[in-house]
């Protein structure tokens, strides 16, 4: 893949491949240092092709060992071959087979992208370009092909051998040590879901029936030892199975379904037809190593890889430009998935705060791109929030324009009209259009525009007239290469709050379209006038937080306050005392940067208090509702000429001030953990959290017996999110006995490379004034590894991302340690080194001095030699 030899790809360039290939026969003959692979294509001229046209493959870092055309070995001058590509000069006009045989080293791949080993397990990950590391292909995703796929290994290296589709038949090389098996996938799929895993690995097997009577074996293979941690996404899997029948009328296909757990891994799983492979932190969970936090990210990714089967495999991408039409709608899936298991308010609160904490960012700074991009360089950077979470929110607006039964028909249409196909966003959104009977032609918007529009709202009431006006006013700021841009159809779910908390009625309304609770802007400035209203209300806007937009609606304390105690939508309760903590801390970093003394909100305070004690309100909520936007949070709603400093002092004296004011009735919170044996469920989960939160508001209160409590808390530690929790506060806050505990953790679960990385994140997170020199010497502690990318990002990305103050330390050795990281790291896995790198989007928003700082780590990455393509592009981009 290296070096960097980027040329940009567009959109409107694509033209469909000259040739078909439509099934691939692969014998797979695998050894450590040297695999050799042999496949046996069927290669059909496209209609429209002229006859003797080139035949182009892909390849990456390959090396061509044979190559016959129907059988007979190529003249010189037939072919030429490269590591990066294979050129047929003029091949035949009629049908061909074309057989290639390449050889490629396992071991030495570190780029994990490809055929590549973990642990001792031969696995694969060929999304997006992955395959082309394995033979020559074309290797784009609007090729379709049946694949047969013959695998052979060592006996005793790797006793289980898996691949796609259904397993056909398995036995002994005879006279040798090797064995083989042959796996068939009947469904047409492009090369980015190949994948194979060979390895000496345990499983647990389970059993689901479809609804029309298919029994699929289930299994979930990982390291030996390691099984009785799988039982939690075994369960999740049958959920997911059942749900998507019956919500989406998916079925499953193939009378087995596989999942592989591996600790080296560039994401978090992947969705190879039949075969799944994921990263084992998404598998893995028992309750000495895993938080709920964990629990419930199991249970969304095993969730989204399996709906992925429909969303994504039987219906795939035209071209990497759609990658939101299979990703944003399986995000939206998955989270619905998780909303029907748990509690939808909580739930959608957890993903706005991801969404505003890493999607936000993104569309504000120089890696803004719109959800489906029109140009790249590197596919791999485009596996953004941005693609995904935006994604998912813009299929979200679709269901609430149309209501769930036009999204249903919608979902049906498109799911029977294009099965087997490859396609696009317009294909998708006609099938909504046509089933409903709407114009989508502005909400396609949605998918072609970068930047989150700023939504700004000014009520005023008229008492005599009883008629309330909203002047609505919509804008994107200006992005590189995005000068302007044009108004969005934005649903904002809304109610007029009454002084008894109920929602009011209203004669009419005009000026905007009203679909029951939900008004329809179209414009880029609208007045909207409610008549026939008895009294003023206070008006809860964007409710569940119906579209990706930012709102100033001017709302002063007293309606907040008001908005924080009494609306009747969870998520506008939730927002209103985010937004009220939000306003005095930015009041309190200003005013830190003066030197000023700094004096926390009473009223605020008092609410935090308030919160706690409202026992109508489920604990998972109030736990949230008791968290502080995060240090990123501030920063992105400052927007600019950003002091991580004062913003981290501001968020220290309110969490003090909160928790000295309210220190009874936190301490008293504390013992509000659930009864019995442990378990992962949502209700469990958020007693869980609320008592955790309660911890911190208390070490926060300056009590003397802080010291003793949060140590006593985290040796009576009977699960991990307690225990994580605890020992969080003790590194983060500085007490007294927290090198002891760091041992002591570091003692039970040295054997556990989970939860390992949390010993690790902990400690990268820490705001102390060394908290730089710590992570420098735990790069050399002998369990960090840089192969290891979930190491990586436990330790370095943690740093960047989760280490506000030391990360843009004023002596500018933060942004220096990332930066060298990055280069050490780009030299063996550009994806992760890429993947870190973004960590220094926001680098303008600093004040003056550390982005000064900031821009000279960057042009030192810039300035390197044989950057890898992958990140090449993202400090090309960061720069610019
Ligand atoms: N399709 C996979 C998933 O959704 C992710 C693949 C990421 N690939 C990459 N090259 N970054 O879950
Ligand atoms: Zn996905």
């Amino acid at each position: 893949m290296r070096p960097e030899t980027a040329v940009a790809i567009h959109l409107e360039d694509y033209a469909p491949a000259a040739y078909q290939i439509d099934t691939v026969d692969l014998d797979i003959q695998l050894s450590p240092r040297s695999t050799d692979v042999f496949a046996r294509l069927a290669v059909r001229r496209h209609e429209d092709t002229d006859p003797g046209a080139p035949l182009e493959l892909d390849g990456d870092e390959l090396e061509l060992v044979g190559l016959t055309l129907d059988g007979m070995p190529l003249l010189e001058d037939a072919y030429s071959a490269t590591p990066s590509k294979l050129v047929l000069n003029a091949p035949p006009a009629e049908p061909f087979t074309l057989e290639i045989r390449t050889r490629i080293d396992p071991d030495s791949n570190t780029e994990l992208m490809g055929l590549y080993r973990s642990s001792g397990t031969y696995c694969t990950q060929c999304e997006a370009e992955g395959f082309r590391r394995i033979t020559y292909f074309l290797d784009r995703p609007d090729i379709l092909s049946v694949y047969t796929t013959r695998i052979e290994a060592r006996k005793g290296d790797a006793p289980i051998l898996l691949g796609n589709g259904n397993p056909v038949s398995a036995g002994d090389v005879p006279g040798t040590d090797r064995h083989f098996a042959v796996w068939h996938d009947p469904h047409p799929k492009p090369s980015y879901l190949f994948a194979m895993v060979a390895g000496d690995l345990a499983h647990v097997a389970d059993t689901f029936v479809t609804t029309s009577g298919r029994k699929v074996d289930l299994k979930i293979y990982v390291e030996h030892g390691r099984e009785d941690r799988c039982a939690w996404a075994m369960d999740s899997l049958k959920r997911s199975m059942k749900w998507d029948e019956d919500v989406f009328g998916c079925e499953y296909d193939l009378d087995v379904f596989n999942i592989v757990a591996v600790s080296d891994f560039n994401m978090g799983a992947m969705e190879n037809k039949g075969l799944n492979i994921f990263n084992d932190k998404y598998v893995l969970a028992d309750p000495e190593t895993a938080t709920d936090q964990d629990y419930a990210n199991i249970e969304a990714v095993i969730a989204h890889e399996y709906f992925h089967n429909w969303t994504g495999n039987r219906i795939t991408c035209r071209d990497w430009f759609q990658l939101c039409l299979k990703e944003g709608l399986t995000v939206f899936r998955d989270q619905e998935f998780s909303s029907d298991m748990r509690s939808r308010a909580v739930k959608r609160i957890a993903d706005v705060r991801l969404l505003k904490s890493h999607q936000f960012p993104e569309d504000a700074g120089p890696l803004a791109h719109p959800v489906r991009p029109r140009k790249y360089t590197e596919i791999n950077n485009f596996y953004t929030a941005t693609v995904y979470e935006k994604g998912a929110e813009v299929v979200r607006m679709l269901k609430t324009l149309l209501g769930p039964d036009g999204f249903r028909k919608g979902m049906d249409l498109y799911l029977e009209r294009h099965d087997g196909d490859a396609t696009t966003i317009e294909a998708f959104l006609v099938c909504f259009s046509e089933a409903t009977a709407t114009d989508l032609g502005q909400f396609a918007r949605w998918y072609d525009q970068a930047g989150t529009p700023q939504v700004d709202v000014k009520s005023r009431y008229d008492k005599r007239a009883g008629e309330l006006t909203l002047d609505i006013s919509q804008s994107i700021a200006p992005l590189p290469g995005q000068a302007s841009s044009e108004p969005a159809v934005i649903p904002l779910r809304f109610g007029l709050v009454g002084r008894n908390g109920e929602d009011m009625s209203f004669e009419r309304v005009t000026g905007a379209r009203l679909q029951e609770d939900v008004l329809i802007l179209e414009e880029q400035s609208q007045s909207v006038t409610f008549t026939g209203l008895k009294s003023r209300p206070v008006v809860s806007l964007l409710r569940g937080f119906s579209a990706p937009v930012r709102l100033e609606d001017h709302q002063d304390a007293d309606d907040l306050l008001f908005q924080a105690r009494q609306d009747s939508d969870d998520f506008n309760r939730w927002q209103a005392i985010q937004t009220l903590a939000t306003h005095d801390l930015i009041r309190l970093a200003g005013e830190a940067r003066t030197g000023k003394e700094l004096k926390a909100d009473a009223r605020l305070v008092e609410a935090f208090g308030e919160t706690l004690l409202n026992e109508e309100l489920d604990p998972a909520f109030r736990a949230l509702a008791l968290q502080l936007p995060s240090e990123a949070d501030l920063a992105r709603d400052i927007g600019s000429n950003v002091d991580p400093d004062a913003i981290h002092q501001a968020r220290a004296v309110l969490r003090a001030a909160i928790g000295s004011e309210n220190a009874g009735a936190f301490r008293a919170a504390l013992g509000a953990k659930p009864q019995g044996s442990f378990s992962p469920d949502a209700d469990a989960a958020g007693k869980r959290a609320l008592a955790n939160q309660a911890l911190a508001y208390y070490a926060a209160s300056g009590a003397s017996d802080v010291d003793d409590l949060v140590m006593a808390a985290f040796v009576d530690a009977d699960n991990m999110t307690d225990r994580i929790a605890a020992l969080t506060l003790l590194v983060h806050d500085n007490l007294k006995d927290a090198e002891q505990a760091l041992e002591i953790f570091r003692k039970r679960h040295e054997a556990t490379s989970l939860a390992m990385d949390k010993w690790f994140m902990v400690q990268a997170t820490a705001p102390l004034a060394d908290g730089l020199e710590k992570v420098k010497a735990l790069t050399a502690h002998p369990l960090f590894d840089f192969a290891n990318p979930n190491r990586v990002r436990s330790l370095v990305h943690a740093f960047a991302t989760g280490n506000a103050t030391q990360f843009a330390r004023q002596d500018g050795l933060g942004f220096e340690f990332v930066a060298g990281n990055v280069l050490v790291i780009d030299q063996r896995n550009a994806q992760v080194a890429s993947r870190l790198l973004t960590c220094f989007r926001s680098w303008r928003a600093y004040e003056e001095g550390r982005s000064k700082l900031a821009e000279t780590a960057l042009l030192k990455i810039s300035s390197a030699e044989g950057l890898s393509r992958d990140t090449r592009d993202i400090v090309d981009r960061c720069l610019q």
